[in-house]
Order: C-alpha cells, then sequence, then structure tokens
C-alpha cells in the first residue's frame, strides 16, 4: 500500500508531544467480560492494537474500555448478557494516568444487583455522574446507523455528546423522559374518563422547563459543532467542492413550547401520547443539499460519519482541554486506502491522545504503523486470551 508516508517521516513521533493528553489507560483487567475468563493488558499511553482472527474478542476489549467511561456497553445495552457465558458476575478494572496521578475504576455487575462503579475505592451514588469524567470516542462499523436508521439514533449520538459536557443537559433529559411517559401514561389512561387537567398540568410544567432547555443547548451545540465537522469533512475527502451540512430539525424551533402542547391536547388525547415536543427532533444530514443517506456514495457516506466522530474528538477535545481515549474498532477494514490514509497522517501528527486499534489482519495494522514510524503495542488475541504481546 502506497500511502506517501515517508513524506511525513522527518517529523513523525508526535512531533508536539506536549499536545499529547496526558490522560491515559495505563491497564485494564477483565473478570468474567464477555469471552475473558481473566485478562490484564498494560497499555502504551499511545498506540495500541489488539490483533486477532475474526471472534476472538478484540472489540470486547474496546467494549470494556467503552464501559469504564459510560457505565455501560456500546453494543449491548443488556449487562447480564455481558457477563461471561455460566458466570453471575463481571469485573472491569482500569488504571488510569492524569500528569502523573493515578486513579482506579471499577465497573461490576452481578446478577440480581445493581451495576456498580468504584473509583479510588468510593462508590458512585449516580452512575450520570460519572459519564465524562473518563472522555472516550469509539469510532466503530455500526456507525453507519447514524446515517441509515431513524432520528432516535441521531438523537441518542448528540444527546450522548451534549450530556457529557454538560451535566444539566443530562440531567433535563431525565427529567424530560420521566415525565413525558408519565404524561403519556396518563393520556392512555384517560379514555372514558376524561382527563385530569391538574396532573396533565403538573408533567406539562416541567416538560416544558425541561424540552426548552435542551431545545437550546442543542441548538448552540450544533452552532459549534458544524465548522470542526466541516473542517473534518474537507479533509477526509480530500477538499472536494461538495457541502455538506447537518440540520437540526424540532417542532420547537421558532415557537412556544408551552403553547405548541397546549394546541395539541385534542390530538394527544385522540392518539394517546404525545405528538409534539423535542422527542421528535431530528438532525438532518444532507449533502449538496440532498439528504445524504438518499444521494451519498459509500466513500461520502464513511467520510461524513468519521467526520462526525472527529469532530466529537475534538468537540469534547475543546470543553475539556484533555484529548479522549480513542476507540478504532476495525476502521481499516471498513475504510479504502486514502482515509486510512488520512487517519495515518493524524495519528503521526499528534492529533489524538492514547489510541485502542482493533483489526484482524495483523500484517496490515503492523505494515501501516511501521511505515508511519509510529510507536505501538501490540496485543495479539485468541478466544478470549492475550497470547503474546
Ligand atoms: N457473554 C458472553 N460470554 C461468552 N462469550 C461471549 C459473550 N458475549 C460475547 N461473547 C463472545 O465474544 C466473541 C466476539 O468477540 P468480539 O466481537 O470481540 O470479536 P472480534 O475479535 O472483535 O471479532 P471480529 O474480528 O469479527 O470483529 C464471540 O465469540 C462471542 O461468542
Ligand atoms: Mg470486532
Amino acid at each position: 500500500m502506497e500511502f506517501e508516508l515517508r513524506k511525513y517521516s522527518s517529523r513523525h513521533q508526535y512531533p508536539n508531544p506536549s499536545n499529547n493528553s496526558p490522560v491515559h489507560l495505563k491497564k485494564l483487567a477483565l473478570y468474567d467480560f464477555k469471552n475473558y475468563e481473566e485478562a490484564i493488558f498494560t497499555f502504551n499511553n499511545k498506540v495500541n492494537c489488539f490483533l486477532g482472527k475474526n471472534g476472538v474478542g478484540k472489540t470486547n476489549i474496546l467494549d470494556a474500555i467503552y464501559y469504564l467511561g459510560f457505565t455501560k456497553s456500546a453494543l449491548n445495552g443488556v449487562d447480564a448478557q455481558n457477563i461471561k457465558h455460566g458466570k453471575n458476575q463481571f469485573i472491569i478494572k482500569g488504571k488510569f494516568s492524569n500528569e502523573g496521578n493515578e486513579s482506579e475504576v471499577i465497573c461490576s455487575y452481578a446478577i440480581g444487583s445493581k451495576k456498580a462503579i468504584r473509583e479510588d475505592g468510593m462508590d458512585t451514588r449516580k452512575l450520570s455522574d460519572h459519564i465524562g469524567k473518563y472522555p472516550i470516542v469509539l469510532i466503530a462499523p455500526n456507525d453507519i446507523e447514524l446515517i441509515w436508521s431513524g432520528g432516535e439514533v441521531r438523537r441518542k449520538f448528540f444527546d450522548s455528546l451534549i450530556a457529557q459536557l454538560d451535566k444539566n443537559y443530562l440531567e433535563h433529559l431525565i427529567i424530560y423522559s420521566n415525565q413525558l411517559k408519565q404524561r403519556n401514561s396518563l393520556l392512555k389512561q384517560s379514555g372514558e374518563k376524561g382527563i385530569d387537567y391538574d396532573l396533565l398540568d403538573t408533567y406539562d410544567q416541567k416538560i416544558i422547563v425541561s424540552g426548552n432547555y435542551i431545545h437550546q443547548k442543542r441548538t448552540e451545540f450544533l452552532t459549534s459543532f458544524l465548522p470542526l465537522f466541516k473542517e473534518n469533512y474537507v479533509f477526509l475527502s480530500g477538499g472536494t467542492n461538495e457541502e455538506v451540512d447537518i440540520q437540526y430539525k424540532s417542532d420547537c424551533s421558532g415557537k412556544d413550547f408551552g403553547t405548541l402542547l397546549k394546541n395539541s391536547i385534542r390530538k394527544d388525547i385522540v392518539i394517546q401520547r404525545t405528538s409534539i415536543g423535542i422527542h421528535r427532533d431530528d438532525f438532518v444530514f444532507t449533502l449538496n443539499q440532498f439528504e445524504l443517506k438518499r444521494i451519498g456514495s459509500q466513500g461520502q457516506q464513511k467520510s461524513f460519519l468519521i467526520g462526525l466522530k472527529l469532530a466529537e474528538f475534538k468537540s469534547i477535545e475543546n470543553v475539556k482541554k484533555v484529548k479522549p481515549l480513542l476507540l478504532l474498532d476495525d476502521i481499516f477494514d471498513k475504510l479504502d486506502d486514502e482515509r486510512i490514509h488520512k487517519l495515518v497522517t493524524l495519528v503521526v501528527e499528534g492529533a489524538f491522545g492514547q489510541l485502542f486499534i482493533t483489526d484482524a489482519r495483523p500484517d496490515r495494522s503492523q505494515g501501516l504503523l511501521k511505515e508511519a514510524n509510529v510507536e505501538a503495542e501490540l496485543f495479539f488475541i485468541e478466544n478470549g486470551k492475550l497470547t503474546a504481546v
């Protein structure tokens, strides 16, 4: 593969080391997590590669790291299914280092009890308080769902990102979703008896406050996110004339949410759910003003997705002043040579902090990293076991 990496080699190996994030994961230990009975990894603070055949457990390691940041799996929301078959508890331990200060995060889940996060021996009371403390960005094959699926998946992407940067946002999301659930169940029960307008009003007051907050934050966030996204898209697509955009579509834009809710009550009673609000918002991805999923080529869609993820990385870095851990799952497999080249360029130039990469073709990753003169730790995996480093 010809990537013209030689031209970078004179200024290879993190030309600006001070620009590297001081936060990194030093050690990871897994106990009865997915197909691992017990595995301990000691990481390089730059690039770590998990290599091995399909199905051996490479992605599972990234998922364990994801648990430490997000308190949940990126792949399977049912914690019990992430316990090794036949066992009743998983434990994931991570040792982080931040400018020489170490901290230990333990995430554990046992059947029949609540999931627990301990940081330096202290239980985290609310899991939501932990999210965002150890920023992580994952680029994975199923990101394509962001383009292909309905608005819910895109809302989740932006919600999870904004929530990492703004604790109040997460609180409002939780309030909004709880109140909406109650409002909808009130609408369902109200059939014959008629509706309890006082109760409806108590739900609506909270829905309006949280809904307005969420709407405002989504609007503001997109304004700062868009330039980062566009810059990355141009970089990845090689500076074409394509015009990419993300439009925030909301019932509430330019309208008073309270009035909208009042005006739709008749309809809501008939259909027995809330027909208007920020739970219906969407972020529409466009290419030259047409919807990306309809007209985008595969390459354009890939650039769009990686552009989104790199902008996610940059947004977190800008706000938190720390580079998130970057998890790249099977990325070389899904990208063409040109985009791989662009990504490796970013690695070489020190755009990222600590990286974790999976690849089912060891020769490819090893070749790429060697050619780019990037220092990397290689972990060879075989059926839930680390065979060699
Ligand atoms: N709860 C569990 N208990 C035991 N094994 C599990 C559990 N959950 C998943 N696995 C196993 O983990 C393996 C998949 O691991 P993973 O997705 O990490 O593979 P991979 O190395 O990333 O493969 P690929 O190269 O195809 O992406 C499968 O063999 C699956 O059966
Ligand atoms: Mg995998």
